[in-house]
């Protein structure tokens, strides 16, 4: 069965993205009304960009239970929400997305959860977005999913139109082999995102993770006969077709980002915080969505040790930590925000003075502008995830210090610290890493620090968005062939030399 654009009276998009939400979320308010914002997290700051200068269409959940909203045409990007009820919110956002493929995407960090009855909701909101796609895409057209809430769509899609150009990017880590054969749901993954022509991976490790899981589990013999699977230089032979298997190291709007940091308006801003913040010698920042993966709790630590053993000087240092607020439901992440919230109150309580907290903690989003300005007002930037599959924030930090101040402490656990290799790398399962990281930072001397941010920008401000996302969608359009390396299509990492 096939339900082309044409079938349903509508001319379609030419260039479909399709992630579980819309860039932006629709707010209900006090009285009643409603307002669109943007939304959270890494996946809107990498697309938004592009699709605008597209004029393509995304395909996305508006952010709010039990609403039906119409279509609507935004700066010329044709936005197409996806209604999801309040059980499927429960059963497929927050419980198979959010408690178990994310902790188990994110090295278990958190037990995974594993219920049946989550995962069929999955398969059946997997389906709806297959078919609203089917039916905004034009002939021919490209569509490109995102994430891992999506891993079935490439599948559903294909069988409702196979003249599609399909291609699936995720923007998590994907797990290694032994983690990922405990989903009981595993084969149906790996055959829901070998739908795709292209899967998008940042690290060649998920990649190469991805092409072993492809040989092992899918076109085992099932009810309906064996499918021939063969995988090898980044290629996956599924019967006839070719699936393309790549690393694509996504990024940020770099020069736009330069750009406005740059400015007076935001420059001002900077200060004006600075001064509002009592004009202490050293400021570190943490931004964050409010996630067990992101380690706030690490750094915490971290400061806390710090400043019983007199190496940071509560007197001339302070943290800012803004934490956007997230998947406010879901068991593990409010036991985290009380424990973080324990542990600020801690470190306040033992160190910090009348009118001079030592951690200036936000649960809430701050708008861009501001954001760009306490980047820019920020010495040091504390970035410490436990596990993370990229980190924009990290690439933002780098594109906001034009002046070439600044530094950035970043765990080796995240996809950035493959690219950043002249930030203050540090473990975050070892204290005293993320400890002598954060002293190095703070005391670094100005000559090695420029030399450092040289290195960083130069990195950043050469691999934006743009050219990840061409490079993805060139593959995929162009239909690449897989180079000399396990997973030959996509960016290169760049090497400790390139730095
Ligand atoms: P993730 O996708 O897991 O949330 P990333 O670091 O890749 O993590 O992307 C987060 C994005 O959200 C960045 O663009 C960052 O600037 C933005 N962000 C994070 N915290 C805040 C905050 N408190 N206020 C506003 N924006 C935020
Ligand atoms: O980058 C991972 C991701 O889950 C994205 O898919 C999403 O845009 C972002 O984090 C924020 O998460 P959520 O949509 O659950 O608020």
């Amino acid at each position: 069965m096939s339900s082309s654009a044409a079938e349903s009276g509508s001319t379609g998009s030419d260039f479909v993205v399709v992630a579980n939400r819309l860039p932006v979320d629709l707010e209900k308010l006090p009285d009643g009304g409603t307002r669109w914002k943007r939304s959270p997290g890494g996946l809107v700051t990498a697309l938004e960009p592009i699709l605008r200068g597209n004029k393509g269409a995304w395909i996305g959940w508006p952010g709010v239970p039990d609403l039906e909203v119409d279509a609507i045409v935004e700066d010329g990007l044709e936005l197409h929400p996806v209604p999801l009820s309040s059980r499927e919110v429960a059963e497929y956002y927050e419980g198979f997305s959010n408690a178990t493929l994310w902790p188990l995407y994110h090295d278990v960090i958190v037990k995974p959860v594993y219920d049946r009855d989550w995962w069929t909701t999955y398969v059946e909101v997997n389906r709806r977005f297959a078919e609203v796609t089917a039916k905004v895409a034009a002939d021919g057209a490209t569509v490109w999913i995102q994430d891992y809430q999506l891993q079935l769509v490439p599948k559903m899609l294909r069988m409702l139109r196979p003249d599609l150009t399909i291609g699936f990017f995720l923007h998590i880590p994907f797990p290694p082999v032994e983690l990922f054969m405990q989903l009981p749901w595993r084969t149906e993954i790996v055959e829901g995102l070998l739908g795709a022509d292209l899967i998008g991976f940042h690290l060649p490790g998920g990649a190469q993770n991805f092409l072993y899981l492809a040989r092992r589990l899918a076109g085992q013999p099932t009810s309906r006969g064996a499918v021939g699977v063969r995988s090898k230089l980044g290629v996956v032979q599924v019967g006839f077709r070719t699936v393309r298997v790549g690393a694509f190291p996504i990024s940020i709007d770099s020069g736009h980002l330069d750009e406005m940091a740059s400015s007076r308006a935001v420059r001002d801003r900077a200060r004006e915080i600075r001064k509002e913040l009592g004009e202490p010698k050293r400021i570190m920042l943490g931004v964050d969505r409010l996630d067990y993966t992101k380690g706030i709790d690490v750094r915490l630590n971290a400061l806390l040790e710090l400043l019983e053993e007199g190496r940071v000087d509560p007197h001339d240092t302070m943290m800012v930590q803004l934490a956007t607020p997230s998947r406010e439901r879901v068991d593990s992440y409010v036991q985290m925000r009380s424990s973080i919230e324990r542990q600020v109150g801690r470190i306040n309580g033992e160190y910090g003075r009348v009118g001079r907290p030592v951690v200036h903690y936000f649960h809430r989003p701050v708008p861009r502008d501001e954001l760009i300005a306490f980047f820019v007002a920020a010495d040091v930037m504390l970035v410490t995830p436990l596990r993370d599959g990229m980190n924009l924030v990290a690439k933002e930090y780098v594109a906001c210090h034009h002046d070439l101040s600044g530094a950035l402490v970043l765990s080796e656990f995240t996809g950035a610290a493959a690219e950043l290799r002249q930030a203050y790398l540090c473990n975050p399962h070892d204290l005293d890493s993320v400890k002598d990281a954060m002293v190095k930072a703070l005391t670094q001397d100005e000559e090695s620090g420029r030399r450092h941010m040289r290195a960083l920008r130069r990195q950043v401000l050469s691999h934006d968005v743009d050219r990840w996302a061409k490079s993805f969608l060139d593959a995929l359009t162009r239909g690449g062939v897989a180079g000399s390396a396990l997973v030959g299509v996509g960016e290169p990492i760049a090497s400790d030399a390139d730095a």
